[in-house]
């Protein structure tokens, strides 16, 4: 891909209601313990009434817009990635156009289970690429715990809901998303799905009472699953973008286990701080997590300017994918002066007149003294 789509803007949002592993224990049968030892976990956040995988989504959009510096209507292709949409029709992404307000954009949604972060991603920089389109917003949204089943405690201890979101924009400068590689294997699609609701199963009394409508998982098996196309996905995008793993700066992988997030590092050969990892406060919040952990690696300064960033996925299909992104801004600006160059500009002058009116302030008051005292000493 000879793309020069670069992430200008990111954002994540997650709901205020926290579950912490001890309150789990009092639902099923497991323990603090278990779930931080088998897991990396500790807590996750869970959607209050109201809240939706579109309502997070917006809040993420908004701030990935915020950070952009761009207004909705600059804004031409929106695409949500998720597994747990609104409605199976109207999208969740037309209901985030609606709510941003994103008059010229056109919006779908996209199902990847896990990965579909990175096919977003990866199918709105080619778009960007062709010429279509300048700027569009990925957002990976979801509201995991309205399909989690609450008495098995073999996936109910892992999921959690929120939504990441960025914003990619063509420039002219080299570096922004580099390359992507997606994969698929339908074969494996029993190992991770929900079973009913769709026109195969469609819901019934029957589908609800053998809770066809959660989650089903053969955990272990994913698990194996993971680690081996980590490993590969990365490689692969490495290699497309002409790289090497020695020119990584960070991984970031999908947050589902820690103990998949370290094995996936020995298997690569990479120290552990060079893999993000936040899934111990999160949980695994599928499509969402990888925007999520991208937009606090950068508010925590773990990826700066020239960075070699590379996104890995994985999940329900099954599906893979990896992308590699050189964090650079998209148009130089040394001419015209940037937006953010022109407000510390303002704020330096705003410093610079409040130490000049202090220093008049200043002489002011010696003046007013000198003057003051030479009267005093002319009377004598
Ligand atoms: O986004 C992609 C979606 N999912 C994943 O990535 C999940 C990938 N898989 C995993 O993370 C792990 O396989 C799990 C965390 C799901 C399970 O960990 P594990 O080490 O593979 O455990 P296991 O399934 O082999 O189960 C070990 C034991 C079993 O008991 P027995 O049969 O040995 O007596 C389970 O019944 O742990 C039991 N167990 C639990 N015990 C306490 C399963 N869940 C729990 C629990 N609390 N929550």
């Amino acid at each position: 891909m000879s793309s020069h789509a670069h992430v200008v803007g990111w954002g994540k949002y997650v709901p205020q209601r926290v579950l912490k592993n001890g309150e789990l224990s009092e639902l099923v049968d497991t323990s603090d313990e278990w779930i931080r030892t088998r897991t990396g976990i500790r807590e996750r956040h869970l959607a209050e009434d109201g809240e939706t995988t579109a309502s997070m989504a917006f809040q993420a959009a908004r701030q990935a817009l915020e950070v952009a510096q761009l207004s909705p209507a600059q804004v031409d292709l929106i695409i949500v990635a998720t597994a747990t949409p609104d409605h199976l029709f109207p999208s969740t992404a037309c209901l985030v156009q609606d709510m941003i307000g994103a008059t010229r954009a056109a919006a779908f949604d996209l199902s990847a289970g896990c990965t579909g972060f990175i096919y977003g991603l990866s199918v709105a920089a080619n778009m960007l690429s062709s010429g279509a389109y300048q700027t569009a917003l990925v957002i990976g949204a979801e509201t995991l715990s309205s399909i989690t089943d609450w008495t098995d405690r073999s996936t109910c201890v892992l999921f959690g809901d929120g939504a990441g979101a960025v914003v990619i924009q063509m420039g002219e400068n080299k570096g922004g998303v580099l390359a992507a590689t997606l994969g698929s294997d339908g074969s494996g699609g029993d190992i991770l799905w929900l079973p009913a609701g769709g026109s195969r199963m469609p819901t019934s009394q029957q589908t609800i009472d053998q809770r066809l409508h959660f989650i089903h998982m053969k955990g272990r098996e994913v698990f194996r699953f993971a680690v081996k196309v980590i490993h590969e996905a990365t490689c692969e995008v490495l290699q497309k973008a002409g790289y090497a793993l020695s020119d990584l700066t960070l991984l970031i992988p999908h947050q589902a286990n820690q103990r998949i997030i370290e094995a996936a590092a020995r298997s690569l050969n990479l120290p552990l701080e060079m893999v993000y990892s936040n899934v111990e406060w999160y949980g695994n919040t599928s499509a969402a997590s990888i925007p999520i952990a991208l937009s606090e690696a950068v508010e925590k300064g773990r990826i700066q300017t020239g960075d070699l960033v590379v996104c890995v996925g994985f999940g329900a299909g099954l599906t893979w994918g990896a992308v590699a992104i050189r964090w650079t801004r998209p148009h130089s600006v040394p001419v015209s002066l940037s937006r953010r160059a022109l407000r510390r500009l303002h704020y330096s002058l705003a410093r610079f007149r409040s130490r000049l009116r202090r220093l008049l302030r200043g002489l002011f008051v010696i003046w007013i003294k000198n003057g003051w005292n030479g009267d005093q000493r002319r009377h004598e």
